[in-house]
């Protein structure tokens, strides 16, 4: 078998307790609307949910957490709103990094960061850095990232290294933003709508998919307990059938 993290390559041991969970945090602005309150109010109470998100996935057990903080496509929302969220990521970093590397956790950022303002690139290379040496939880923080992207990204560095030569799959997923880490098992999108909207568009083929209406700035452990359990019902086939997974 080819080394991949591709699960079409190589069927990953299913386990309890789901190692890589990604989540499209949905809803802030409905949930702000929903209080007549603005929209960044809802994305200040999302923080906050992540803080709490990140908590619950130690205590779980869970080896990668990758949240969609920010897509390639959000650049279309009003001036003021892009401003105050590059804002709020801003202070995120400066409160929280120096609190995340004291437990433990690894902090990377997916994206295609170098079209954000040079403070903020400082604050995620300086973030980066400080942390990666730990394992007890690695947070990926997707910002400004698109999921073509990264397909075409991983293309292009193949191309450049390999020219004129065939790719496979496990050749291109390696170049992944996140190619050095295992496919997600459970992706959780909340806020009611059912779309992938351009998130890790390579990684999620074999993926549990768990939506919920709840809204971001809602979401807590309970909720993250419920997808996880309706994770522990799926039975992961990878293409085989039922009968060939209860033979030893
Ligand atoms: C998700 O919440 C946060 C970001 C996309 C940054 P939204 O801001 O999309 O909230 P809704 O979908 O408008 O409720
Ligand atoms: C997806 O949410 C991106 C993030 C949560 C960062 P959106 O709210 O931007 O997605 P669409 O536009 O409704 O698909
Ligand atoms: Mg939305």
């Amino acid at each position: 078998m080819p080394t991949s993290s591709s699960s079409t390559l190589a069927i990953p041991e299913p386990t309890a307790i789901p190692k890589h969970i990604a989540i499209i945090m949905d809803g802030n602005g409905r949930w702000a609307k929903k209080r007549f309150l603005p929209r960044v109010a809802g994305h200040v109470k999302g923080v906050e949910r992540v803080k709490d998100v990140i908590k619950h996935c130690i205590e779980l057990g869970v080896e990668q957490l990758s949240l969609f903080a920010f897509s390639s496509e959000n650049w279309r929302r009003p001036q003021d709103e892009v401003s105050k969220l590059m804002e709020l990521f801003v202070m995120a970093l400066e409160r929280e990094v120096g609190k995340m590397h004291k437990n433990g956790i690894r902090l990377r950022i997916i994206g295609d960061i170098g079209r954000f303002d040079t403070r903020l690139q400082e604050l995620i290379q300086s973030g980066e850095t400080l942390t990666a040496g730990n394992q007890r939880l690695t947070v990926n923080v997707a910002a400004n990232y698109g999921g073509r992207w990264d397909i075409l990204n991983a293309m292009n560095a193949w191309i450049k290294a390999h020219p004129g030569e065939p790719i496979s799959e496990a050749d291109l997923a390696a170049r992944l933003s996140l190619g050095d880490t295992p496919e997600p098992d459970l992706f959780i999108r909340t806020g009611g709508e059912e779309r992938i909207s351009n998130f890790l568009l390579w990684q999620l083929a074999y993926t549990e998919l768990y939506f919920t209406d709840t809204l971001w700035p809602d979401f807590n452990a309970k909720a993250l307990d419920r997808a996880v359990i309706s994770y522990q019902k799926r039975e992961r086939r990878f293409g085989r059938t039922s009968e060939q997974l209860v033979q030893p």
